[in-house]
């Protein structure tokens, strides 16, 4: 998740540009740059780190311009520095753009470029772009960008600028989103409203496909055979502080709602389930080394703590490779047995977790191979390990964790399964039937999304309850963990996770008819043993709420209250359950009035052991 914004008009393009990113900020912000035309020429400056130092560098050397393209960045493809900062130029230096999103066939696409001598100044799937407008320009900036994007796979919000054709700004969308704000004698591009509210309100939302040629008096929207697209304007009439949150009331149910996407994101040019392939580009593990791997030790805090707990059973189902998961500030004090052969992955959205850049720096003085699931490039630990899958999930706000617990699922999914097929565990035919069943989840979420009047009804119901019982088996025994831990973050109610199959030894005492219990009842191999402990609950008094299959119509009689979500395979559920325990957690602390997004005594990076 990148920002963008593009000016042309008779202003300063700079003090637009570096004040509407700014309010895109939330969207990344490890580096940051912009670019102008001025007589002819282009300008580029690029600083590492928050936008204030770009603001500074541009104070100290002032420039003028009236159109030009800013970017702010949350790295994917290579560390934030300089070099890897938008906006990217062509080798010629007169093309410049900016690019929110993944170019999935960038290496193949650069590859190619090379071979004809062309060199590249960054990491990024980005530089490719650039070069290749070039490649196809012949005094049309629209044209070549259209034969550009018929090439390239993946998303993109781009912001095109050519010195030769200092009166436009070209930009285009597929998957990332992109908005034109409509000014008079003066147009606008942005990734989010916030950034051109203090200017216009004026706006009109680009589609998939949408390539755009803005003046500073026209906007002309075309797809990529050169057919005239018409795209209404709209009037926002958001205050500024709504429009940050994308109209929603909190980060948090913001950061829920993105959750298709941001799925989408962290698999995205990574699988590719017709073919049965997984492509892991960050990580370089020797196949040999996969082959002699003893056993695995996942390590985390907290919500990533319980990613880490539903990868167990991937990678002993999937790999066969034995494997334990620990709390990182157990891990780091005790003395687990580790060698060389112990491949250790962490976890982590910040990757500043103290205790877990503690437990990776452990593992490395063991001789582990080390392998981090992080969301924040640059970080600590994505930095320290020795290999890093990120999660494309984007700056995560809230502090109770959402979108970070399922990039983190996916990202350790689609990891399981490229160990399991390298290991020879898996056969082609179920390696594309795991990514199908993957593939298919954030179109699920999105069903699921558009409809949770059930969850605000079972919120209101329960807002004022004291303590609340998680239930749930096997892979969905850590999401009973992280549905309870949502609860107890934001609402400052009790809740307990159970292993529903453990509560008669102990639990099932608290149980009476004051007792909520949230129980997740989806298909699996442990359908029927749930059901069981469900109808013990029930029969010392509880009230049971289920996450259970739309299909599912045994468990109506067995339950009090019931959200239905979609049927998935049982190995990727955690990702679609925890999505419902997410909202009633969310709805029940608004019925609360408590803080959302910032409750009492959390941060949301714990840098202190
Ligand atoms: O940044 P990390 O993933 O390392 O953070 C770990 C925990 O502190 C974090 O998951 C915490 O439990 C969240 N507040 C949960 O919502």
């Amino acid at each position: 998740m990148c920002g963008i914004v593009g000016y042309i008009g008779k202003k300063n393009a700079v003090d637009v540009i570096l004040k509407g990113l700014k309010k895109l900020e939330y969207r990344g912000y490890d580096s940051a740059g912009i670019a102008v035309v001025v007589d002819k020429e282009l300008y580029i400056r690029r600083s590492v780190g928050k936008l204030c130092n770009l603001s500074a560098s541009l104070e100290k050397n002032p420039v003028n311009a009236n159109i030009g393209i800013g970017h702010t960045r949350w790295a994917t493809h290579g560390k934030p520095s300089e070099e890897n900062a938008h906006p990217h130029m062509d080798p010629t230096k007169s093309i410049v753009i900016v690019h929110n999103g993944i170019i999935e066939n960038y290496v193949e696409l650069r590859a190619k470029l090379q071979i004809y001598g062309q060199e590249f100044k960054s990491e990024t799937d980005t530089e490719v772009i650039a070069h290749l407008i070039k490649k196809h320009y012949k005094n049309n900036l629209l044209h070549a960008t259209q034969k550009t994007l018929s090439e390239v796979r993946g998303s993109y919000a781009l912001g095109i600028v050519c010195k030769d054709e200092p009166d436009k700004i070209i930009c285009a969308r597929r998957d990332a989103p992109l908005i034109i704000g409509v000014g008079k004698g003066e147009n606008f591009i942005a990734s989010d409203i916030p950034a051109l509210l203090p200017y216009t309100r004026d706006m009109i939302f680009l589609e998939n496909g949408d390539i755009a040629e803005i003046t500073a008096d026209k906007i002309i929207i075309k797809d990529i055979k050169d057919n005239i697209i018409n795209r209404e304007m709209k009037n926002i009439q958001w205050d500024a502080a709504q429009a940050e949150k994308d109209g929603y009331k909190h980060f948090m149910l913001k950061e829920i709602f993105e959750q298709p996407r941001t799925i989408e994101d962290t698999f995205r040019g990574r699988i590719y389930p017709d073919e049965g392939k997984v492509y892991i580009e960050e990580v370089k593990l020797k196949e040999e080394y996969i082959r002699n791997i003893s056993n695995i030790y996942v390590v985390a805090c907290g919500t990533a703590y319980y990613a880490g707990l539903v990868s167990r059973f991937l990678f002993e189902n999937f790999s066969k490779i034995p494997t334990e998961v620990d709390i990182a500030s157990e891990f780091r004090y005790r003395e687990p047995i580790l060698n060389e052969k112990t491949l250790v992955v962490i976890i982590s959205q910040s990757g500043e977790t103290a205790d877990t850049l503690a437990a990776l720096r452990l593992a490395k003085s063991k001789g582990c191979q080390t392998l981090a699931v992080c969301n924040v490039l640059g970080s600590s630990i994505s930095r320290e390990a020795m290999h890093v899958i990120y999660t494309h999930c984007g700056p995560e706000i809230g502090v109770a964790s959402t979108k970070a617990f399922t990039g983190q699922l996916t990202a350790l999914y689609i990891f399981a399964l490229d160990l399991a097929s390298k290991k020879g565990k898996l056969t082609n035919e179920e390696l594309k039937k795991y990514l199908k069943e993957l593939w298919e989840i954030p179109l699920k979420i999105s069903e699921f999304l558009k409809n949770t009047e059930s969850v605000q009804a079972i919120a209101k119901v329960f807002a004022h309850k004291r303590d609340f019982l998680y239930l749930g088996r096997y892979v969905n025994y850590p999401v009973a963990l992280e549905g309870a831990l949502k609860l107890k973050e934001i609402s400052y109610i009790h809740a307990e996770g159970y292993a529903a199959g453990e509560m008669k030894h102990g639990p099932i005492a608290l149980i009476d008819e004051s007792m909520p219990i949230v129980a997740i009842v989806v298909e699996s191999k442990v359908y029927e043993k749930t059901i069981s402990n469900i109808e013990e609950a029930k029969a010392r008094g509880g009230t049971i709420i289920v996450v259970a299959n739309e299909s599912d119509k045994e468990i109506r009689d067995k339950s009090d209250y019931i959200i239905c979500v979609p049927k998935t395979d049982e190995f990727v559920s955690p990702i679609m359950t925890v999505i419902p325990l997410q909202l009633l957690a969310y709805y029940i602390s608004v019925f609360l009035g408590c803080d959302v997004d910032q409750p009492r005594n959390l941060a949301k990076s714990v840098t202190v052991e």
